[in-house]
């Protein structure tokens, strides 16, 4: 799968551009804030409809402009598609493949996967569990699109629910809504207990190798489940009971507090180095390892589940790395079309022998280097 070439037009800082690109290794160098990032994210909305970045679509287009155009011909399993994606300050935004409109603008299935490395990652490890649920739910949406509809659903009642709470502070008068919410809280929210706890399971066994790797056999990387859904075996009936009688014994506290305490949206996953919380215990070199571990574990993933490598996206980390890791994440990059931002011309280091295709970007003007 790759990108084989792109158009924006009042795209952020990019007026109008066309770009035809490597299927190998492709690399951006420019000063800060010339727009490496911005192109990324081009790419990264091509395939996905969205940004990375942002949830506001409307934040894409250029500052002193009405919409905006991303078209982009894309190569999966070799068949070529023209994804076309218009932005509007005011309307909808409208997707097209091959020329045709889609009819639910929001979700764009491209059969492209994308794959981000990012400083921000760093996040994964130090963040709150929010930034890791975020994670996991990008990550399975990713390998099974289903997930995402379970997801939604288990929100909207979810919210519902919330909603209930916190206009009654009476047991009695809304104890039968609950009771028909918490049956379809637990229905929903058990699928997703059981696609998170399958992907760590997954992620945590390539994730333990790659860490080996990485860190010559000195740290052991496990990754774990935590859920407030107590159970003992992956059984969906197990699983349900457990969360149903769990909601049940926290409903007084849920409605004084107006807020459900029980389920899969305060769930964590827990990264541990030599069996230590890696959130507390690990430095910030031991954490940058542990985020490209990870990453690179998803990669893999992917690869697992659906037979082919995704596009790779590193901004500004290649050249934090040092040169044992560069050579790693190097191995991966025969395997897939790969994207990298550097800020120097002398960051290239052993890039240079992969022959990469080379832009420059300065203020949103891009060139080829000979
Ligand atoms: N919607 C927009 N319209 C015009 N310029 C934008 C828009 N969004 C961001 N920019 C500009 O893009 C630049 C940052 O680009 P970015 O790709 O993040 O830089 P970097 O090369 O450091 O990765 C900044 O100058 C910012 O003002
Ligand atoms: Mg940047």
């Amino acid at each position: 799968m790759n990108v084989n070439s792109l158009r924006l037009i009042n795209f952020r800082n990019y007026n109008n551009i066309y770009l035809e690109l490597s299927d190998k290794v492709n690399i951006f160098i420019g000063k800060n804030a010339q727009g490496k990032t911005n192109l990324l994210e081009a790419i990264y909305v091509s395939a996905t409809g969205k940004s990375f970045r942002t949830n506001k679509d409307r934040e894409l287009i250029n500052f002193n402009k009405k919409e905006a155009y991303i078209g982009s011909k894309i190569e999966i399993g070799q068949r070529e598609k023209l994804i076309e994606i218009k932005l509007d300050k005011i309307g909808p935004k409208r997707i097209k493949i091959n020329k045709l409109e889609l009819k639910k603008q929001r979700e764009l299935d491209s059969g492209l996967n994308v794959v981000v490395f990012s400083p921000d990652d760093l996040s994964l490890v130090k963040g709150s569990p929010r930034e890791r649920r975020l994670f996991l739910d990008m990550s399975i949406s990713q390998i099974k699109p289903i997930y995402r509809y379970n997801l939604n659903r288990y929100n909207k009642i979810l919210l519902q629910r919330n909603n209930l709470l916190k206009i009654s502070k009476n047991k009695n008068d809304i104890g039968n809504l609950l009771d028909i919410f918490d049956i379809q809280l637990v229905k929903a929210g058990t699928d997703i207990i059981i696609s998170r706890f399958n992907f760590i399971d997954k992620l945590s066994k390539i994730a333990s190798n790659i860490h080996n790797k990485l860190t010559l056999n000195r740290e052991k990387l496990l990754l774990s489940y935590s859920s407030n859904v107590e159970f003992e075996k992956l059984d969906k009936k197990e699983i349900e009971n457990s969360f149903m009688s769990n909601l049940n014994k926290n409903r007084d506290k849920d409605i004084l507090t107006g807020s459900t305490s029980i389920g899969p949206h305060r769930d964590d996953m827990k990264i541990y180095i030599n069996n230590m919380d890696s959130r507390t215990f690990a430095s910030q070199g031991q954490q940058r390892t542990i985020v490209l571990t990870i990453k690179l574990s998803k990669v893999e993933l992917i690869y697992k589940d659906i037979g082919s490598y995704p596009v790779l996206l590193l901004d500004d980390v290649f050249s934090e790395l040092d040169s044992d890791r560069r050579k790693y994440l190097i191995s991966f990059f025969n395997n897939t079309q790969t994207f990298i931002t550097l800020t120097d011309m002398e960051n290239l280091g052993e890039l240079r022998d992969l022959n990469p295709l080379i832009f420059t970007i300065e203020n949103g003007n891009i060139k080829y280097k000979e």
